[in-house]
């Protein structure tokens, strides 16, 4: 499958995808988004792939919502065809995708960097909530992913003064996961992926999906969605052999069942 605006290739059992219109600094058009969402779904059915890397240039990994695509648009269009509302569906993807990120990731980049599970930056990330520079408001998500990942102060000066921050003030503030040394965040990022694909990948699904649930239950009932998947996966055929490496000192050979 080839594509205008990103490019998509696999590493083992690594998804990668590289977002790719670097006139615009990977601005995010419909193009770029439907593509990218294609390609996403696409390994999500993968049964091959386990995990998934998105990333961008050095200069930037997506420096925003397309301003030029937006410019024109009024209230009534924007609200009739649910503007962006679509875009969302990164978030839906099952399989555990890390943002790599280089550069720029401001207003919808650094959301769409905030839909992935975690953030891994190179020393050059700078992210950011410019909207407000632009009269208007974060629309993927900014408002909401960044306080719960930075807290009220935080998020409320990045959304209020439209300020950047860098790759430390962003893992300090717990925005991001990891820091490396730009040139080795790609490699970074996939061994990362890698790790992760080579484990038993319905306790991967599972593990996601409770991290993810903290989001939106009480303590009292997460803690029980928790242990309820932790019961389940002694059903599996993968604890037995996880378990059973572990004694006998050897590397578990996953089945994925
Ligand atoms: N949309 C469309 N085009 C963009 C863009 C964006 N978000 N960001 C950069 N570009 C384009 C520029 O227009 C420019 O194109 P031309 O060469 O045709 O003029 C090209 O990318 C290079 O950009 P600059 O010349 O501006 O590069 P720079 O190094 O001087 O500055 C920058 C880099 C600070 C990131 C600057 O480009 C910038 O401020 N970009 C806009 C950032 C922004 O406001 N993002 C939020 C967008 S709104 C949004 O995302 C809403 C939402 O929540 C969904």
């Amino acid at each position: 499958m080839t594509y205008e605006t990103i490019k998509v290739e696999t590493r083992g059992g690594v998804g990668l995808v590289t977002l790719d219109r670097p006139k615009a600094l990977n601005a995010l058009n419909s193009t770029l988004m439907a593509e990218l969402l294609e390609a996403l779904q696409a390994f999500d059915r993968d049964a091959k792939i386990g995990a998934v890397v998105i990333t961008g240039s050095a200069k930037a990994f997506a420096a925003g919502a397309d301003i030029k695509e937006m410019q024109a648009l009024d209230f009534v269009d924007a609200y009739m065809r649910d503007f962006i509302g679509g875009w969302n569906d990164v978030s839906t993807v099952r399989k555990p995708m890390i943002a790599a990120v280089a550069g720029y990731a401001l207003g919808g980049g650094c959301e769409l960097a905030m839909m992935c599970d975690f953030i891994i930056a190179a020393d050059t990330a700078r992210f950011g909530q410019p909207e407000i520079t632009l009269g208007t408001i974060p629309g993927m998500g900014g408002t909401q992913r960044l306080t719960r990942a930075v807290g009220k102060a935080k998020a409320m000066d990045l959304c209020l003064t439209g300020r950047m921050m860098d790759a430390e003030e962003a893992e300090r503030a717990g925005l991001v996961a990891r820091i490396v040394p730009a040139n080795e965040l790609i490699e970074t990022a996939i061994k990362a992926a890698e790790t992760i694909a080579g484990f038993s990948q319905p306790s991967v699904r599972m593990a996601k999906e409770s991290v993810d649930r903290a989001f939106e239950l009480t303590l009292a009932e997460g803690i029980l969605f928790e242990r309820r998947l932790f019961h389940s996966l002694f059903a599996t055929e993968d604890q037995k052999e996880g378990m059973t490496a572990f004694s006998e000192k050897r590397k578990a050979q996953f089945k994925n069942r």
